[in-house]
């Protein structure tokens, strides 16, 4: 790294040409890497329902070589994808009753792995009872696939996030590849600044021209460090809309409605999106996720179930196969901010600031939960709460609050007073909680308006 006077003089490209090394410790997540080890405490979803058909799908999943097939018996199943005979691949298998046959010497494997035949062997081979092939559990909800790929003794319960069992909510499934390290994807939930510029004033407004006002953002801890929220609050014409938004670790994120009008009162419309980052390995990752839509989401109806699914999603600038090389550079979205950043952003070479402040939240609650996890502590399980489910956090409350002379110490206070409430309210039931979050918000504004 240059000497830091070489830095602050101009034309000074030569000086900072040298690469720094990048951040391993967070962003590799192979096998016996720590990060790797870390994310193996956690169900990871791999791969959408629809795209296991009649042949076996490869995958890679945390730098493992995989194959997932659905046997003929209905069964799921995920295996290494190298035969544990002599290394074909097992994505030209052929799908049986129980499990898949390899097609080069017709070794037989059941869906927990267990060699079920090895026919060219004498009747009586050890080989079966020597060995079972690589695999790992998994789960079909809601239309994805989701794969436990840590000690099988150490499973954690699966995600019950209460954003998940709401009643008339349709979750529609999708999956999208980005050609980058998973971490600089997954940290963008907790940089809401980035709205106001990439997705408003440098090119126009993507969402809604209300994101172009500069929020006021303060960052909340989760109970047992299991996450990081945030309250991003705006003055917007009469009303102050304060948005809560969420990363539960290790990169699972719920945004508020992507299409949230901020013109009338709201006290608590849930989240658009409830998305993972999976590290397929260290230079490539994928957001595996539902858009959510249901009658308190979305009023003015811009959402477009129709273009949710495999590769694509219903709002601009998300992917790198709809749109030309051209049209991202003249209207960058998401996709070709994060991509850019590089295969692996180097963080030795980043200039934080102000903004950042969440982004550097979420790495140090990481690398801590990484080393705690090689230290052998195991992930605190988030609570549950009165109806048996994981409580999130994400979410909108709009509230008519007219303009005081110091607008910007009063958008801070509703944040702060928002965070509080939805914190204090999580363990809630689903139908008492925007109701508490009301009252209690109203009687804020009422200490505001005397
Ligand atoms: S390589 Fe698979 S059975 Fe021989
Ligand atoms: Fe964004």
């Amino acid at each position: 790294m240059a000497d830091i006077k070489l830095k602050r003089k101009p034309f000074n490209g030569y000086y900072r040409s040298a690469k720094s090394s990048e951040d391993g410790e967070l962003t590799h997540t192979g096998p016996s890497t720590p990060a790797g080890e870390y994310f193996r405490r956690f169900w990871q979803p791999v791969a959408m329902v629809e795209q296991v058909g009649e042949l076996p799908l490869a995958l890679e999943i945390l730098g493992e070589e995989l194959v997932l097939f659905r046997d003929l018996s209905g069964q799921l199943g995920l295996l290494h994808k190298h035969c544990s005979h002599r290394r074909a691949s097992l994505e030209y298998g052929i799908i049986s009753e129980n499990g898949i046959r390899c097609c080069y010497h017709g070794w037989l494997f059941d869906v927990d792995g267990t060699i079920l035949e090895v026919p060219g062997e004498p009747e009586n081979s050890p080989i079966p009872k020597k060995l079972c092939h690589g695999a790992y559990p998994v789960k079909e909800f809601k239309g994805l696939v989701f794969a436990w790929m840590g000690p099988p003794d150490e499973m954690a319960e699966f995600p019950a996030f209460d954003t998940l069992h709401q009643s008339d909510n349709e979750l529609v499934p999708y999956s999208i590849d980005y050609p980058c390290n998973w971490l600089q994807v997954a940290e963008n939930p907790m940089d809401p600044f980035h709205s106001v510029f990439l997705h408003t004033r440098v090119t126009r407004a993507h969402f809604n021209p209300a994101w172009g006002a500069m929020p006021v953002v303060e960052w909340h801890s989760m109970d047992d460090n299991v996450g990081i929220f945030l309250t991003n609050t705006r003055r917007w014409k009469e009303f102050l809309w304060v948005r809560t938004a969420e990363i539960f670790l290790p990169a699972i994120a719920q945004p508020p409605d992507i299409y949230q009008n901020a013109e009338t009162e709201k006290f608590f419309p849930r989240v658009g999106i409830t998305k993972w980052t999976v590290p397929v390995n260290d230079t490539h990752c994928r957001i595996i996720a539902w858009r959510h839509f249901n009658e308190t989401l979305d009023l003015d109806g811009r959402g477009d179930r129709s273009k949710v699914g495999l590769g694509r999603v219903d709002f601009v600038g998300q992917t790198g196969t709809e749109r030309t090389y051209e049209e991202g550079q003249r209207m960058p979205g998401d996709y070709e901010a994060q991509i850019s950043q590089g295969k692996i952003t180097v963080h030795a070479d980043e200039m934080l600031g102000r903004t950042d402040v969440g982004v550097m939240g979420y790495r140090k609650l990481l690398r801590n939960a990484v080393r705690d996890t090689a230290n052998g502590k195991m992930p605190a399980a988030p609570r549950l709460n009165a109806d048996g489910v994981v409580p999130t956090l994400a979410g909108d409350v709009i509230v008519q609050v007219a303009e005081v002379e110091d607008d910007i110490a009063l958008q801070k206070e509703a944040g702060k007073i928002v965070g509080e409430i939805v914190k204090d309210t999580l363990l809630f039931s689903w139908e008492a909680r925007p109701v508490e979050i009301e009252k209690r918000v109203k009687e804020w504004v009422a200490t505001k308006q005397a």
